[in-house]
């Protein structure tokens, strides 16, 4: 299976997937994009020789069904069986999403249905939660809000800030994203609950 990865930042999940598609795994990547050039996650794909394109969002000045037609040329070229968003943090157009529905994952910072959209680890602390955690799930048209592939359950402890839970909560993407694109290129859709 081919696998595209889109970016928006650092692309720490982008690395994870990209490491974890060795030996035996039934996918590969072939490309890695970002909506910003300056994304430091492209010269880390690149540094792993994996292909990159970046499509400046501002250069389409809210123009989004343009920014994504420009986006999907470098993507159909790569000719992904499936897309990965990755800390990509553009709100895509159902048009775009039915380019790709049922083959494209999410990753989100919350246990979802809890919290979709932002700042869902201080919404968490604010409610007094005990836990938190992330959640790969299939995109659909609505935000935050396809089928749950996945996910990952952190303690939230009495001292943490939404900085130190941000933190335990990404190393547990960096361990769920990978099991559950590993499965998913498999043909295997249960979820899975670290
Ligand atoms: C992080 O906030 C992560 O929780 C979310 O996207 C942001 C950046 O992730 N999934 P990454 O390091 O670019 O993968």
């Amino acid at each position: 299976r081919r696998v595209a990865i889109l970016i928006s930042g650092g692309g720490s999940n982008m690395v994870e997937l990209v490491r974890s598609m060795t030996g035996d795994h039934p996918a590969r990547p072939v490309l890695v994009a970002s909506n910003d050039p300056q994304a430091t996650g492209l010269a880390r794909a690149a540094a792993m020789g994996v292909p990159t394109a970046a499509v400046d969002h501002r250069a389409f000045k809210g123009d989004r069904a343009a920014f994504e037609a420009a986006l999907l040329e470098p993507l159909l070229a790569a000719q992904p069986d499936i897309l990965c968003l990755a800390g990509f943090m553009r709100i895509l157009t159902p048009g775009f999403v039915q380019c790709f529905e049922g083959r494209m994952l999410n990753i989100h910072p919350s246990l979802l249905p809890k919290y979709p959209g932002l700042h869902t680890h201080a919404r968490a602390l604010e409610a007094g939660d005990t836990e938190a955690g992330a959640t790969v799930h299939l995109v659909t048209p609505v935000l935050d809000d396809g089928p749950i592939l996945g996910q990952a359950r952190v303690p939230i402890r009495p001292e943490d800030t939404p900085k130190t839970l941000a933190a335990r909560v990404l190393t547990a993407e960096h361990r769920l994203y990978p099991a559950v694109l590993r499965r998913f290129a498999a043909g295997i859709t249960q979820r899975i609950d670290l």
